[in-house]
């Protein structure tokens, strides 16, 4: 099992979040940033003035897309990648905090996002219990990371993902741990029943970027 200590997770974001979103075009090819502009496009609809929250917001990327849909805020642990959303999405509000311990009253948001978050955080049970408290009812979370035992994501990550990083990247550990927790992580069929204990019930699931990531939409049922 990948070490997922808080802080040593926390250590790894503060130390690669410079080189975040250049690495990640790289080994992605471009696409992840399209992959993340169509989830948002494709949430449901969502009431006027929606409040949105954004978790692992790292540089904030979906915060960027979210924007247009309401007023979003980014939360995550890492000061430096919160720096990095900060400068590329000025309009939101960004938060250093802890998923498993959120800073917001009951029924706040409309909305909760995350993407590529959950697989690092050591209890995602207990993100997850958050997240459905401060979900108002009826409201949307929607779950994104990359799609598990797709043979072309898997030869990807398997093995051009390494190749990559090696002639772009020589401090190879943030990418090897990327590799290890993806291939632990949840299988889509999972995720699409994985939380219904918590009232999140899947409404739809949809792959991105070649089959390479998957967005998990929930419905909040109190
Ligand atoms: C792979 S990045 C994803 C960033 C962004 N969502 C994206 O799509 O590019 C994961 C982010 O989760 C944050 N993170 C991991 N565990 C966390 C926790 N328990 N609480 C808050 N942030 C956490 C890290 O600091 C990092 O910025």
């Amino acid at each position: 099992m990948t070490d997922k200590n808080p802080e040593k997770i926390r250590k790894m974001f503060d130390e690669i979040a410079a080189r975040y979103d250049f690495i990640n075009g790289i080994i992605s090819f471009g696409t992840h940033k399209r992959g993340k502009k169509q989830t948002i496009r494709d949430l449901p609809p969502l009431p006027e003035n929606a409040e949105i929250l954004d978790l692992c917001t790292g540089t904030g990327d979906l915060a960027y897309f979210l924007k247009s849909r309401g007023r979003v805020t980014g939360l995550d642990f890492s000061q430096n990648m919160l720096a990095a959303a900060r400068k590329k999405v000025p309009e939101a509000d960004f938060i250093l905090g802890d998923c498993t311990k959120l800073p917001f009253k009951d029924n706040s948001f409309d909305l909760v996002t995350i993407g590529f978050g959950l697989r690092n955080i050591e209890n995602p049970d207990r993100a997850i219990e958050e997240i459905a408290r401060v979900l108002k009812p009826d409201g949307i979370f929607m779950h994104l990371d990359f799609s598990k035992n797709n043979p072309l994501g898997d030869f990807v990550f398997d093995m051009v993902v390494p190749f990559l990083v090696q002639i772009f990247y020589p401090n190879t550990v943030p990418y090897k741990y990327l590799i290890e927790s993806k291939q632990e992580f949840f299988h889509p069929a999972e995720l699409a029943v994985r939380f219904e204990p918590y009232g999140l019930k899947c409404i739809k699931q949809k792959f991105y970027a070649c089959g390479m990531m998957c967005a998990s939409v929930y419905r909040f049922v109190k």
